[in-house]
């Protein structure tokens, strides 16, 4: 396969993750959720007894980041919600973690899903998705992820922290999650999983010229 890089950008809970991870399984690419590594920036700051507000905090948890960071399973929970969309407003933050995204990229092609995969870490992407959905149908998705992992939340609350954090993550001014012009957008407030996989395939398909029989795995 070529050494393709797929750049899929969107707010939270619209469903990047699951695509992208099934866009590289299919084009045989590595993925990076770069998402994990702002959240495992705001584990570190937490963890440290920092405040994620405290930007040379900030800035030297980004600097100094491992792998073993990203491999923690205390990543996916409200307070680091929080953490890694202030923290992500830091443009220090962002320098230290874009060389990474860059490497990961660069020798194999990679799938990556993010804020500003398509803007700013890989403005000549092959292929650029923004991939979205209404913020009530966002927080119902992520009220039931959380409750499948047995943690208790408010859907009212989680419908208030993805509109917090969808705020910050558009207003901010280090890399604004905005979709690149020429990215395909997929609403998928009314798709399911499957649906939003066979809308990317086309756009892959086309951008690549892949044969139909290449479309469906
Ligand atoms: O995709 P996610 O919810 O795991 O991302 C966590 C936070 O990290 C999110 O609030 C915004 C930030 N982020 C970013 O600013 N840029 C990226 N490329 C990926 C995530």
């Amino acid at each position: 396969m070529a050494k393709w890089i797929v750049a899929i950008d969107g707010p939270a809970a619209a469903g990047k993750g699951t695509l992208a991870r099934r866009m590289a399984a299919h084009l045989d690419l590595p993925y990076l959720d770069t998402g994990l590594l702002y959240r495992a920036v705001g584990r570190r700051v937490l963890n440290a007894g920092d405040s994620p507000a405290d930007k040379a905090a900030a800035e030297r948890a980004a600097q100094t980041l491992r792998p073993e960071d990203m491999e923690r399973t205390d990543l996916r929970v409200p307070e680091v919600d929080a953490a890694a969309s202030t923290v992500a407003d830091v443009s220090g933050v962002r320098a230290a973690l874009l060389d990474f995204q860059r490497r990961f990229g660069t020798e194999l092609g990679a799938v990556l899903d993010g804020r500003d995969i398509g803007t700013v870490i890989f403005p000549n992407a092959d292929l650029k998705l923004f991939v979205t959905a209404s913020p009530g149908e966002r927080a119902r998705r992520r009220w039931l992820e959380l409750k499948g992992r047995g943690l208790n939340a408010d859907l009212a609350e989680v419908e208030r922290d993805i509109r917090a954090r969808d705020a910050r993550d558009i207003a901010r001014a280090a890399s604004p999650l905005i979709a690149a012009p020429d990215a395909i957008e997929i609403d998928t407030t009314h798709l399911d999983a499957d649906s939003a996989f066979a809308r990317a395939l086309q756009a892959a398909a086309t951008r690549f010229n892949l044969a139909n029989s290449d479309q469906v795995n």
